[in-house]
C-alpha cells in the first residue's frame, strides 16, 4: 500500500485545476443503462472509483471506452446481457447500488448485492428499495443480493423521502425517467450532482422539472436517446483546495471552481478569516491574517455545510485562535480522522456527533493512518502546515477520490511526495 510524504512549511502560491465531480459521474455512468443509444461523458475524473464504475458497467454488458487519459468516457448499452452486479465489485464501491434503478426501468428486473457498510457508517439502501417499490418494483432479499422485478414496466407515482438521501434521489429519479406516468419525488436532495444527472438524463429525452429543489416532476418516456455530457465541476475537490491556502498562507486559484458549488463552506470560510474572491478562470483564495478563528460547523444536506468537507474543516480549525464545535449530521460515524489528528498534537474531544476542537499554534508531523477518502486528504491538509514530516498510510482510500493529488498540490509549492509499497 503507497504512502504519501509530507513536509510541513511554506505558502503556497499558483493554480489547482479542478476535476469533474467523482459523485457526479459515479450516477451519470449507470445512466448509459436507460438507453440503447450512446452516451458520452466529457471532463471525467481520473479515478479508482471511476475504473470500478467501469467494471461493473461492462460485467453487465455494456460498453465504455476510456478516452483522452480517462477524461472522456464513451459508453454504449445497446446489449445488456447480465443483469446481475456481483458482491466482488458492489462490495468495493457502495455507487454500484445505482445500477439497479436504470437496469429496473430498462428491462423490468435487476440483481444487485447489497453494498454492506463501510468506514463512516451503516450506510443502508432502505430509501433505495422503498423508492423502487412505490413505483411498482417488487423485490426480495436473499443471500445479500436484492432481486428486483418490474414486470409490465414501472408506474409513476408521488414517493417522500422520510431522509434526504443523494443516491437513493438518484436512483428513484433515473427509473422513474421511464416509468408509464407522472413521478413525483418530495423531500428529494437538491446536490449540484442530482441538478447534473437531471440535466443529462433531459438531454436524452427524459421530461424532469424541479430537479435542485427538494421537489423533482418526472414525466416517463417511452424510451430515451443519447447525449454528450460533461461532468460538473468536483465541489469537494474544490473546497478541499480551497483549504491549501488557508492551512499554510499565500493565495491559490482553484480553476473551474465557482461560489454556487460551495456557499455554505464558503460562509463558514468567511468567518475564518479567508478570503474567496471569484475570478474568470475560478476561484482565488487567501488566509486575512496569520491564523484563521475558530467557527462552529453543522453538516447537512445541500444547500447546507457538506459532510464530505466536514474532516478537511476539522483540520483546519485544529491550529484556529479558539475553540469549534462541530457536529456531524448526517453520518454516524464520521470523525475517525480526530484520532489521527490528535497523534500531531490537535486538542479534539469527540462525544456522539460532536466534535470540540480548541486550536493550538501549530501541529507536528507524525506517521498517520487514512481511514475513509475524506479522513485522508484530511491528514495531508494537516501535515502541509505541521511542523516536520507527515506520513500517511493506506492511501488507496485517497486515490478513489481525489486524481494526481501530490501532483497538484506539489505545483503550488507543497513538499509532498507518494512512495510506492514495496
Ligand atoms: C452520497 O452518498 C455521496 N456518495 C457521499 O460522498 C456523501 O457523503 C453523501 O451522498 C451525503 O452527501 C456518492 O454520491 C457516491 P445519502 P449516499 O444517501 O448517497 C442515510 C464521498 O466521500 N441513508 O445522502 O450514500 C445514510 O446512512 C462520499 O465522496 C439511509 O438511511 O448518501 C446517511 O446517514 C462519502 N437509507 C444519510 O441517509 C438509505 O437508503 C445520507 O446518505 C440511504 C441513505
Amino acid at each position: 500500500m503507497d504512502s504519501i510524504i509530507v513536509k510541513g512549511g511554506g505558502e503556497l502560491r499558483g493554480q489547482i485545476p479542478i476535476a469533474g465531480a467523482k459523485n457526479a459521474c459515479l450516477t451519470l455512468m449507470p445512466a448509459t443503462l436507460l438507453s440503447h443509444e450512446p452516451l458520452t461523458l466529457t471532463n471525467a475524473p481520473r479515478l479508482s472509483d471511476i475504473a470500478t464504475m467501469t467494471q461493473l458497467l461492462q460485467s453487465l454488458g455494456a460498453e465504455v471506452t476510456s478516452m483522452q487519459g480517462g477524461q472522456v468516457l464513451a459508453m454504449s448499452s445497446h446489449d445488456i446481457h447480465n443483469h446481475t452486479a456481483d458482491y466482488d465489485i458492489v462490495r468495493k464501491m457502495r455507487a454500484s447500488i445505482l445500477v439497479l434503478g436504470p437496469m429496473l426501468a430498462r428491462d423490468g428486473h435487476a440483481i444487485v448485492s447489497l453494498p454492506g457498510g463501510c468506514a463512516i457508517g451503516a450506510r443502508p439502501v432502505d430509501l433505495h428499495l422503498k423508492g423502487l417499490e412505490a413505483l411498482g418494483a417488487v423485490l426480495d432479499l436473499k443471500d445479500g443480493y436484492v432481486h428486483a422485478e418490474a414486470r409490465g414496466g414501472l408506474k409513476g407515482a408521488t414517493f417522500e423521502f422520510p431522509v434526504v438521501s443523494v443516491g437513493a434521489t438518484e436512483n428513484v429519479l433515473m427509473a422513474a425517467t421511464l416509468a408509464k406516468g407522472t413521478t413525483v419525488l418530495k423531500n428529494a436532495a437538491r446536490e449540484p450532482e442530482i441538478v447534473d444527472l437531471a440535466e443529462c438524463l433531459i438531454k436524452m429525452g427524459a421530461q424532469i422539472e424541479g430537479h435542485g429543489t427538494s421537489t423533482i416532476t418526472i414525466q416517463g418516456v417511452d424510451s430515451l436517446g443519447g447525449a454528450t455530457h460533461p461532468v460538473v465541476t468536483d465541489r469537494i475537490e474544490l473546497g478541499t483546495y480551497m483549504l491549501a491556502p488557508a492551512f499554510c498562507g499565500g493565495e491559490v486559484e482553484l480553476l473551474g471552481g465557482r461560489i454556487n458549488l460551495v456557499g455554505a463552506f464558503c460562509e463558514k470560510l468567511d468567518a475564518a478569516g479567508v478570503d474567496v474572491t471569484e475570478t474568470p478562470l475560478g476561484l482565488k483564495v487567501k488566509r486575512s491574517n496569520g491564523r484563521v478563528n475558530a467557527v462552529d460547523v453543522v453538516t447537512e444536506p445541500f444547500p447546507g455545510f457538506p459532510t464530505d468537507l466536514q474532516a478537511q474543516m476539522m483540520a483546519l480549525l485544529c491550529t484556529a485562535e479558539g475553540t469549534s464545535v462541530l457536529e456531524e449530521k448526517i453520518f454516524e460515524n464520521r470523525f475517525m480522522h480526530a484520532p489521527e489528528l490528535i497523534r500531531m498534537g490537535a486538542r479534539i474531544d469527540v462525544h456522539g456527533g460532536h466534535a470540540t476542537v480548541t486550536g493550538v499554534d501549530k501541529l507536528k508531523g507524525a506517521p498517520v493512518m487514512a481511514t475513509d477518502l475524506r479522513a485522508s486528504v484530511s491528514l495531508i491538509l494537516a501535515g502541509l502546515a505541521a511542523e516536520g514530516e507527515t506520513i500517511v498510510n493506506r492511501v488507496y482510500h485517497l486515490d478513489r477520490g481525489y486524481e494526481r493529488v501530490e501532483e497538484k498540490l506539489r505545483a503550488v509549492g507543497a513538499h509532498i511526495e507518494r512512495v510506492k509499497s514495496q
